[in-house]
């Protein structure tokens, strides 16, 4: 498709894709990719938290859209899949201080997080947590920080009222959540596999 291959990808982001494919974790679509490096940029996000590290080619897009002195926090359950993208960092040349990787369910490490202490939190992990994660999410942003949801869309079937399978009703639900939050100004961004966006007011 024409806006996901806009951008093209250096060989840092293409090797991190490479590690992820040999992992079997799904990276965030270029398209996707350059939104979040976006909103971290314009937000001037200098903490984040990303959940679901996978080969780190989202943690990529933050991080470049992010000041220098920011500082991205993210979290896998799998320790292979933050093994894969601690090497992307290193390739990135970036200075350990710049990223924190807790290995751990997200339920279990995010109430541990400091609420209102985040510009960002971007959500790409187990599908069946996710209103768990955009409560958490809530908790963590501080007014005007930004809240991103990757596979907002799942493959377009989220859009298609007979698809009735459990994770596309939970992203359709998680759609209606954030919709209808008074506390937040969304906007679904149809980019990669929809990306789910607000700002918290
Ligand atoms: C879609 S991948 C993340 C891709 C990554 N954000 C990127 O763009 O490269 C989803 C990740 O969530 C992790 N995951 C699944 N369940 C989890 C949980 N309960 N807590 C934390 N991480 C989880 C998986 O191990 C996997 O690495």
């Amino acid at each position: 498709m024409y806006s996901e291959g806009f951008l093209t990808e250096d060989d840092t982001l293409l090797r991190a894709r490479e590690r992820a494919g040999q992992l079997g974790c799904t990276p965030v679509l270029p398209g996707s990719g350059a939104v979040l490096r976006l909103l971290a940029a314009a937000a001037q996000a200098r903490a984040v938290v990303e959940i679901g590290t996978g080969a780190g080619v989202g943690s990529l897009y933050l991080l470049r859209g992010m000041p220098e002195e920011g500082v991205l926090t993210t979290i896998d359950v799998e320790i292979e899949h933050q093994r894969a993208a601690k090497e992307a960092f290193s390739e990135e040349g970036l200075r350990s201080t710049r990223t924190r990787t807790i290995s751990g369910r997200a339920l279990d490490v995010l109430p541990r997080l400091t609420d209102g202490g985040y510009d960002l939190v971007f959500v790409d992990a187990d599908k069946e947590s996710y209103p768990a994660y955009v409560e958490q999410a809530l908790r963590l942003l501080r007014p005007g920080g930004v809240l991103a949801i990757d596979n907002a869309l799942w493959h377009d079937r989220v859009a298609d009222p007979a698809r009735r399978d459990e994770v596309t009703t939970v992203i359709r639900e998680v759609g209606r959540m954030v919709r209808d939050d008074a506390r937040l100004l969304p906007a679904m961004i149809p980019s990669g596999d929809g990306l789910l966006t607000a700002v918290k007011r």
